[in-house]
């Protein structure tokens, strides 16, 4: 149905998917080695939009291949910048600057990625032009209403969107964007961001206030592409940004380091695989994503940070990890952006802890590739762990050891296959996951390298 609503409850689940790829994991000798997980997923995303903003040549190295990355590669094309690989694997991006997007002959397909479509549909409104969004199941079940607001302030319109906001839908960027000071009601960076590209058109002053503060490298690599923009802190968590309008941007050099929110699948696998080691090369330690570590750590794991040092405009750190006996902990909800994308590893590892890890304030998971709350839950449950869900809150009754036995219910949802799979590596029976094809949108290569530390997947 075509329309515009305003309200962000998902609407009733069409999940249409064939050839799926089931994938069991069985309990695993000691994991040991040293390797480096792929690009950081949002850094990746960021360079590519912001060298397509940019008149002249950037580059990217380190960049995640990975389908969500390549869907926003695509989207640039049709946007009109040029975009080639080398065999070096360096991107070379000339884009076609702030405003000059061409509008597309055909529809922009994000597949499963928000991320992509949320943070294009920000660039777009600031163009004249018409574009039509559009993704897979999964992405169009996913809230883009909190998108369209303040973008329909600064000018752009949804000619056209299905229920509640939704995709597919057609976007008319602004001719002549106004600047927002826009108050966010959500803590996501996906949003913030959006808006943040949008205001690189309008003139004047683009004002962002998040009362958490969420991941900041929209913000990082602004300035790294030559911008104007501050951030402050905004009462107890939160930050106010304001960009300058219409910069001259720069073409700039990328370098992307090894993503955290990947990073954590070996991480929580050598935590729970008895008798494991393994080292975790370059791993973006930016505050704004490293929740997780902070709350292992809480919990007894065995995390040390070696060689600590500044990538392309982003503080890195090798990681050694070392089995650990963990224990249950509170997690505080103001700790959830910093590792939103955490939490269905994080509750596997609260179900080889000992006790109850109680986390809180999760409403966002509801609005993921998956309704990632009960996706983990089900994950759990079905596995033999005692889990409740409270409100917004998660609740996990460790136990040391985790019966497994049974097939997971991914939902096209990447980081419940990993995390179903890192649980069976140390569960007692193996744990199937029925469709393992979403973990390449964000970790391509994810089952050799799982396999290559000693994992057991087939
Ligand atoms: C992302 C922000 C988060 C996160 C997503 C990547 C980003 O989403 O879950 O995987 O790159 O800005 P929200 O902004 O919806 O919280």
């Amino acid at each position: 149905m075509l329309g515009r609503a305003h309200s962000e409850d998902p609407p009733v689940s069409t999940d249409s998917h064939s050839d799926l790829q089931p994938l069991t994991a069985r309990r695993s000798g000691p994991l040991s080695g040293r390797v480096r997980v792929p690009g950081d997923k949002s850094i990746s995303h960021r360079a590519l939009i912001l060298g397509a903003m940019t008149v002249g040549e950037s580059t990217v190295s380190g960049l995640l291949e990975g389908e969500d990355v390549l869907k926003t590669a695509q989207a640039m094309r049709d946007l009109g910048a040029r975009l080639t690989r080398g065999e070096d694997g360096v991107w070379r991006i000339h884009g076609v600057g702030v405003g000059g997007f061409a509008e597309p002959a055909g529809t922009l397909d994000f597949g499963n990625s928000g991320t992509g479509c949320r943070l294009v549909m920000g660039a777009v409104a600031g163009c004249a032009i018409r574009a039509r969004f559009d993704g897979d199941a999964s992405l169009r079940k996913r809230p883009m209403r909190r998108v369209l607001d303040p973008v329909e302030r600064m000018g752009a319109r949804a000619v056209e969107a299905a229920e509640g906001g939704r995709l597919p839908l057609l976007l008319q960027g602004a001719r002549d964007p106004i600047p927002v000071e826009y108050e966010s009601p959500v803590p996501s960076a996906q949003l913030k961001s959006a808006v943040l590209l949008a205001g690189l058109a309008a003139p004047g002053e683009t004002i962002v206030i998040e009362s958490e503060a969420s991941r900041d490298h929209t913000e990082r690599m602004l300035k790294h592409f030559g911008a104007k923009i501050v951030s402050k802190p905004h009462g107890e968590h939160g930050r106010r940004i304001v960009l300058q309008g219409q910069p001259e941007l720069e073409p700039a050099n990328v370098v992307v380091p090894a993503d955290p929110s990947s990073a954590a699948f070996p991480l929580v696998a050598a935590l729970i695989v008895p008798g494991s080691g393994v080292t975790l090369e370059a791993v973006m330690t930016n505050p704004l994503r490293t929740g997780l570590y902070t709350t292992l750590r809480e919990m007894g794991a065995a995390i040390e940070t070696i060689a600590k040092r500044d990538d392309g405009g982003e503080e890195v750190a090798d990681l050694r990890v070392t089995t650990s006996k963990l224990k249950g902990v509170d997690v505080p909800a103001e700790r959830a952006p910093s590792m939103i994308d955490e939490y269905p590893i994080l509750a596997v590892a609260a179900a080889f802890a000992e006790g109850t890890t109680r986390m809180r304030g999760l409403k966002e998971l509801r609005v993921k590739e998956s309704d990632r709350l009960e996706a983990t839950a089900a994950m759990l449950r079905l596995n033999g762990v005692a889990v409740e869900i409270e409100g917004d809150d998660l609740i996990v009754h460790g136990k040391a050891t985790v019966p497994g036995g049974a097939e997971v219910a991914t939902h096209m949802d990447h980081r419940i296959a990993m995390s179903a799979l890192v649980m069976g590596l140390a569960s007692e029976q193996p744990v199937r996951v029925d469709d393992s094809a979403f973990i390449a949108t964000s970790f391509p290569g994810f089952v050799e390298l799982m396999k290559g530390l000693g994992a057991v997947l087939a």
